[in-house]
């Protein structure tokens, strides 16, 4: 398989240069950007790139490639920070310029090769304080902007090529045509990485390993393709344990049970740990103890699988590749098996190594997977779930009662956004409950009942978040759905708290 090595230089977009390369079917990893020639070498790629990164080349501590790498022959492309290594180390001069961020006028000045087909110009995204201000002698200005004249340079001769503006954003036009053009026609590598061809040589490695594996499967699509390869590999030798912690959403113990069982065969157990849970829960009203009590109660319930189902030798984790990596200080080429170290909290004595077959993975690569390896849509499509589950959208203790209000209000929310197509529109959707109650009136009588909080949100990366502005219509129909369906309920209302000052869960 053909491979273009990505050196990270910091920059916050350096992960993207992977994942647009990987959209056209080559293989791109990110590496630190200190890596030896040596170890570049083992990854035999077809051409390296350099990312950008906030450093300057003049200062003392700029991060620069190790010895040898600028003289491997092998075709190099600089974006930003990389362009100005490249044009420091050919004898150019960079210069610190006034700031530029945003989108500028990119006209081409040439071109063939690394510009050819983008047209006369292109919007593209800068984001730099530095800039060629001479070019290396032998490089020719291949595009300028209004305030960088040499916004992208060319060795022709040499194969190295060094723009000023980031072709991974998607604010760049053209940018995915500018990374093929360096891919594809100057490095010459092949579109052979597919999502088939994983499975094929993913598999075929896992077959060889030996002993007993465990995997704890949450019904989320990580876990779940993570064992589903792993049992492609090794059948029964793979054990899935899967712990109903009483706090999932309704139905969704019963669901992934038969999903492993029927559908995929798996040697699988479900533990029913509801009742402790909701006893080690009893009386607790604090967020923070009662996520506490489930992470420390799944360890636990998920030891004493381990040790009574054993010996294991490995644990499987649907750890993915972003997980593994971060800017600046990437730690280099993912292997599918990681030395045996401590996961999570489980003891050491479980002595288990860690297999991670996702590990070189982006998380649409493996809902790709996903659906060959035909795993039901509504698992890959449903909103993220948080590990301690409804324990953090109950408000004050955790009751048999609340719990119930939970599920069925959070099941009429999910099913009327689907219903008015607009489940896949929002980040995470539910009801939540506390003990605040209101007055309310049914047939004749007074009824004193619970309060149940609709909360819809839209975002991004979950780090902030703003409510969605739901139809008045769609509203009503929840909360008519609510008060008629759930008993205990007289009142429903919408929360329309941003992330910040709130957060998107309660608890
Ligand atoms: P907050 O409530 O902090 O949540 O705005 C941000 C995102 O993280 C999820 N979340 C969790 N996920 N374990 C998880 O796996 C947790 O303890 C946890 N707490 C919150 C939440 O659903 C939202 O998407």
């Amino acid at each position: 398989m053909d491979k273009i090595v990505v050196l990270d230089f910091g920059s916050q977009y350096s992960h993207l240069i992977c994942r647009r390369i990987r959209e056209f079917s080559v293989y791109a990893e990110l590496v630190p950007y200190d890596i030896s020639l040596e170890e570049l070498k083992k990854h035999n790629p077809k051409g390296i790139i350099f990312s950008g990164g906030p450093s300057s080349v003049y200062n003392s501590d700029a991060p620069t490639p190790a010895e040898g790498i600028f003289d491997t022959s092998l075709p190099l492309l600089g974006i930003c920070y990389g362009h100005q290594l490249i044009v420091n180390k050919y004898g150019g001069k960079v210069k610190r310029a006034n700031k530029e961020y945003g989108s500028s006028l990119l006209t081409i000045d040439n071109d063939k090769d690394l510009l050819s087909g983008v047209g006369e110009s292109v919007r593209a995204w800068m984001s730099h304080g530095d800039e060629a201000e001479e070019i290396p002698p032998g490089f020719q200005v291949i595009g300028h902007t209004e305030s960088a004249k040499a916004a992208a340079i060319a060795s022709e001769e040499k194969s190295i090529y060094g723009i000023q503006f980031h072709p991974e954003v998607v604010h760049t036009e053209q940018g995915t045509e500018i990374l093929k053009n360096f891919v594809l026609k100057v490095c010459g590598a092949s579109q052979d990485w597919t999502m088939e061809g994983f499975i094929e040589t993913e598999v075929e490695k896992l077959s060889k390993i030996q002993g007993n594996v465990l995997c704890g499967v949450s019904g989320g699509i990580d876990s779940t393709v993570a064992a589903l390869l792993i049992h492609r590999a090794i059948g029964d030798r793979l054990k899935c344990v899967f712990v109903d912690n009483g706090l999932l959403r309704l139905d969704e113990a019963k669901e992934i049970e038969e999903m492993f069982k029927n559908n995929f065969k798996v040697n699988f157990s479900a533990v029913d740990a509801g009742e402790v849970f909701l006893g080690k829960l009893k009386g607790i009203e604090d967020p923070e103890k009662k996520r506490k009590i489930v992470g420390e109660e799944f360890v636990s319930v998920f030891t004493e699988f381990a040790e009574k189902n054993g010996p294991f030798k490995w644990l499987a984790q649907g750890t993915l590749y972003p997980d593994v990596i971060e800017s600046g200080v990437s730690k280099g080429p993912a292997s599918v098996i990681k030395s045996h170290h401590n996961v999570g909290g489980l003891p050491d004595w479980l002595d288990l190594e860690v297999l991670e077959p996702l590990k070189e993975l982006y998380k649409d690569e493996v809902r790709e997977i996903a659906k060959i390896l035909e795993v039901p849509e509504k698992l890959f499509m449903r909103h993220p779930f948080p590990g301690p589950g409804l324990s953090v959208r109950i408000i004050g203790e955790i009751t048999p009662k609340k719990l119930e209000i939970c599920k069925l209000a959070s099941k009429i929310v999910e099913e009327e956004l689907m219903e008015a197509n607009l489940y896949q529109n929002v980040w995470q959707a539910y009801a939540a409950v506390g003990d605040d109650k209101a007055v309310g009136v049914v047939g004749d009588e007074r009824k004193y009942g619970n309060i149940v909080m609709i909360r819809v949100v839209d975002s991004i990366d979950a780090m902030t978040a703003d409510w969605t502005r739901l139809p008045h219509g769609l509203l009503e129909k929840m909360s008519n759905r609510i008060t008629n369906e759930i008993e205990d309920v007289t009142w429903v209302t919408y929360t329309i708290s941003s992330k910040p000052p709130a957060t998107i869960e309660p608890q």
